[in-house]
Order: structure tokens, then C-alpha cells, then sequence
């Protein structure tokens, strides 16, 4: 996929955002920045998204694509995973890591705001810190576009970096840059038509989270 197609549904995005390009580097930053224990992570919004057996799930700006890959444990074989990048390097890590593992996950080279799937394909789209890698009028589009992508009732989850939560040890180290509102993103899902709508934060109160029903 070309992200820089301006035909893409039909829509080009404003601008497309922090796109990473050093796949090994972020695996190891967010490895020496959670000390190892970034599953717990994976596991705590896995656990918070209820993802289960049979659905079609989609990470959008899924890195190297250890969350994706996760879900699909999840989901299992009748489920299916797809993951979407801006960056081809952390596409093209990510479909490696997934062979390696034998699991089936569909990762695609695309931006978060032209997702490339038809409209009511997924039941639960998520994303995690990421958000904080788009600007503004991006994470609008983004929540336009995971909205599009969900079947009525489906769920998305975001999560990211809360705008003044303290940081502590390795993470305030490591993570300088970005962090979203929680209630700006609450606010946007309610524009593009989400409803059930709860926030909180994760139990590192560094990251928050946001979840919602199409
Ligand atoms: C901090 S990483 C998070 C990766 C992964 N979701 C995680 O939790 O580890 C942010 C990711 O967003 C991607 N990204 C930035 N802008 C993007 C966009 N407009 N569309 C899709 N991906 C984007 C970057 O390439 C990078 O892989």
C-alpha cells in the first residue's frame, strides 16, 4: 500500500504523523523502559478490550506487533488479527516476528487516519501509545476512521500517555515525548458517534485508556 496515495478512501489525511523507522531500536526502548515486562501491558488491555474467541480484531499503528500478535492468541483460529503501520520497517518486523511464532496475523503497510478496510468489518479496534504520534487533527480523523471500520456495537479501545500523569523509573527516562487528554479523545469518540463511553487509567497511571461502542 502507498501511503502517500491521495486516492485512498478518498480522503487525505492532514498530516500523517511521528512515523518510526527503527524497528529493533523501539523493541529494545520499550524493552529497557518497561524492564522487561511490557506483556503485563499487553495483557492488562487485552484483559480491558475483552477480546475474544472468533473476532476480528485490528491494532492500529501496531509497531512491531507484539499486541497484535497477543490477540490472536486470543481470538484463536477462527478469529482473525490484523495490524496496521505508517512505517514499513515495523510492518516488516512485525510480519517476521509473527512467522517465527507461527502466528496468523495480517499486517499491512497503512496510516491510522485511510484505515484500509471496508466499513462494519471489525468487531474491536484498538490502539496503544500512539495517539500521542498524530496530531490533532489526526486523532480526530483516526476516531472518524476506527468508527467506520466497526461493526454497530464493536468496541475501540485507545490507549496512550496521559498529559501530566507522573512518571517514574526507566518510562520517565525513556518517554519524554507525548501524551494525549483523555478527555479530548472522550470527546472527539462522542463526535464520530461512539457511545458507552468510560476512561480511566491503566494500573501504571502513566498510560490511560479509552473505551467505546460503535
Ligand atoms: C510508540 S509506537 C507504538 C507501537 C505499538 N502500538 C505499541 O504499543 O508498542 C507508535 C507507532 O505509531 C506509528 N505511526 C505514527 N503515525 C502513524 C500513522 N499516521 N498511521 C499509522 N501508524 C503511525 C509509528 O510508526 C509507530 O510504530
Amino acid at each position: 500500500m502507498n501511503v502517500s496515495d491521495p486516492e485512498l478512501h478518498g480522503r487525505r489525511p492532514t498530516t500523517i504523523g511521528a512515523v518510526l523507522h527503527s524497528a529493533v531500536a523501539y523493541d529494545l526502548t520499550v524493552w529497557l523502559a518497561t524492564l522487561g515486562r511490557d506483556s503485563a501491558f499487553r495483557k492488562e488491555v487485552l484483559d480491558l478490550a475483552r477480546v475474544a474467541p472468533g473476532e476480528s480484531v485490528l491494532d492500529v499503528a501496531c509497531g512491531t506487533g507484539n499486541l497484535a500478535i497477543a490477540a490472536k492468541e486470543r481470538v484463536g483460529p477462527t478469529g482473525t488479527v490484523y495490524g496496521v503501520d505508517a512505517s514499513a520497517e515495523m510492518i516488516a518486523r512485525a510480519t517476521r516476528k509473527a512467522a517465527r511464532k507461527g502466528a496468523t496475523v495480517v499486517f499491512s503497510h497503512g496510516i491510522a487516519q485511510q484505515l484500509p478496510f471496508p466499513d462494519a468489518r471489525m468487531d474491536l479496534v484498538l490502539s496503544t501509545r500512539a495517539f500521542h504520534h498524530l496530531p490533532t487533527t489526526g486523532r480526530a480523523e483516526c476516531i472518524r476512521d476506527m468508527h467506520r471500520v466497526l461493526r454497530t456495537g464493536g468496541r475501540m479501545l485507545v490507549v496512550d500517555f496521559i498529559k501530566g500523569a507522573p512518571r517514574h523509573g526507566p518510562l520517565a527516562h525513556f518517554h519524554r515525548h507525548g501524551s494525549v487528554r483523555l478527555e479530548d479523545v472522550v470527546s472527539t469518540a462522542a463526535e464520530a458517534g461512539f457511545r458507552d463511553i468510560e476512561s480511566g487509567p491503566l494500573r501504571a497511571r502513566t498510560c490511560g485508556y479509552v473505551l467505546a461502542r460503535a
